[in-house]
């Protein structure tokens, strides 16, 4: 089969699923924090072995006068080491049902998953507790403010989720979901407070921006230009960044840089660092780190073969019920993309928080929407669902699921950086 015969393209996506990024979807992660002098990153495995590497360290403190909550205290804790633990008390945060804004994609029960335990999976971070998530808090801290995520399909799953943990506390007629071309705004009218989505699966300018219509076959990225999107971003409170699965369908890249028509073939990697390099400036230019703070999601791994955890097997994730117990590091999650985003990062002369949530999430394979979805705005049919080889999507994921924990964390991250 085409996907097992080129084994050193495993952190390529196979064509065969590129269909899944045509309408509206995929994504990935990384998170970073940095201050001048001190600088925390993630480890890459051997990668980061032997160099430079301090611990991710969040402070968050609970200090609301909301009394009966946890307290939690995660000074000085690497919020992204961890384990998963089976808690049915406590997750999922939501249910299918509850959710009224919950998009047919990604709702597993309802397109008939059988198995429901992948909503009952709790993080534990090694050192610390991840604060409850606490909805009306939220609200609180984003009145009068905007919170954006700008990605792809993956991101907007992740605000799909913060919807779905948000509305639940807010009455009927006092919240409201829009869609406008290239985004979606929900709306808490008592707060004065936006979540909003932004789609750009390339972060900077492409043919992809068209928010439906539009294909990974051809891809044509402008390295150099990212003004069209960033007049939509211009003094947003709290942007939350994301990109990766739309660069991995191929080793080469259709681009331009500098002359408007000059289309070249470049390698996804050196692409990929001039557009996020194109992104570091407008930050440097734009962006007030008094006021604003930005994040950026490390990449969502994919979980294609299944003969990475479990040598010998020819599948994918469909039918997996659990997650990997670790260590594991999916050949999927590319290093050196990790590497680029990290060293943008770095070098960027504003704070930008990475979360890094691919450890993690690499062990999820139970967390995919698999065959219980939908295609080209379809939910899949008997035939198709009885076809896992061809369609299951171990890209995406169900909610309630792993994107709320993704939220858990930028909710730790935001009550420090907000409060
Ligand atoms: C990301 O977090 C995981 C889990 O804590 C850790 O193993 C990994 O080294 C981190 N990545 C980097 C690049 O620091
Ligand atoms: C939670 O899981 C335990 C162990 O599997 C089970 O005995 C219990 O009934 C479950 N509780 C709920 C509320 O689902
Ligand atoms: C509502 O929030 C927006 C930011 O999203 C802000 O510009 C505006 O001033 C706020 N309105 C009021 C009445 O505070
Ligand atoms: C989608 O875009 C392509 C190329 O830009 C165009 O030819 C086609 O008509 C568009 N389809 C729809 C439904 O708008
Ligand atoms: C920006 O958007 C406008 C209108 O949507 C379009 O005409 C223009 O070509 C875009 N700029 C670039 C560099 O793609
Ligand atoms: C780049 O575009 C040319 C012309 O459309 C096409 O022949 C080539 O296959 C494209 N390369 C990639 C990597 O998509
Ligand atoms: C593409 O980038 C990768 C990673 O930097 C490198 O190993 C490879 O040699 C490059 N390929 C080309 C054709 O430049």
């Amino acid at each position: 089969m085409q996907r097992f015969r080129n084994r050193k393209y495993k952190s390529i996506l196979p064509i065969a699923l590129a269909t899944l990024l045509i309408l509206g979807t995929s994504r990935l992660v990384f998170d970073n924090l940095k201050n001048n002098k001190r600088v925390s990153i993630f480890r890459w495995r051997d990668w980061l072995e032997g160099s430079r590497f301090h611990s991710y360290i969040v402070n968050v403190f609970e200090n609301e006068d909301d009394s009966n909550d946890n307290y939690e205290d995660i000074e000085d804790c690497n919020v992204f080491e961890g384990k998963w633990v089976f808690d049915n008390v406590s997750h999922p945060l939501y249910s299918e049902q509850s959710c009224a804004y919950l998009v047919k994609q990604v709702a597993c029960q309802r397109n008939g998953r059988p198995d429901d335990l992948y909503q009952f999976w709790r993080w534990q971070p090694n050192e610390c507790n991840l604060p409850r998530f606490n909805a009306i808090k939220l609200l609180k801290m984003l009145k009068n403010k905007r919170l954006m995520f700008v990605g792809d399909s993956i991101q907007r799953t992740q605000f799909d989720s913060m919807v779905c943990l948000l509305q639940s506390a807010i009455p009927e007629g006092q919240k409201s979901l829009t869609k406008v071309p290239s985004k979606k705004i929900f709306f808490a009218k008592e707060y004065n407070a936006t979540v909003e989505f932004y789609w750009a699966p390339f972060i900077v300018e492409s043919n992809s921006d068209h928010s439906t219509n539009h294909t990974v076959y051809k891809r044509l990225v402008k390295l150099d230009q990212i003004a069209n999107h960033t007049k939509n971003w211009e003094g947003v409170d709290v942007l939350v960044f994301e990109s990766y699965v739309w660069w991995m369908f191929k080793p080469i890249i259709n681009a331009t840089y500098g002359i408007p028509n000059d289309v070249k073939e470049y390698n996804v990697t050196t692409a990929y660092k001039m557009a996020m390099k194109t992104w570091a400036n407008w930050l440097e230019s734009s962006i007030n780190p008094q006021f604003q703070k930005v994040y950026f999601m490390s990449l969502s791994p994919t979980h294609l073969w299944s003969s990475e955890w479990r040598p010998g097997s020819e599948g994918n994730c469909y039918s997996e019920t659990e997650p990997i117990q670790g260590p594991y590091w999916g050949m999927g999650t590319n290093m050196e993309i990790m590497r680029i985003v990290q060293e943008t990062l770095e070098n960027v002369k504003i704070e930008v928080t990475l979360l890094n949530i691919t450890q993690l999430s690499d062990y999820r394979k139970d967390a995919h929407t698999s065959v219980y979805t939908e295609r080209k705005g379809k939910l899949l049919t008997k035939e198709q669902r009885a076809d896992p080889v061809n369609f299951a999507d171990c890209i995406h994921w169900c909610l309630p699921g792993l994107p709320d924990t993704w939220n858990e964390i930028l909710y730790a991250h935001l009550l420090q950086d907000l409060l």
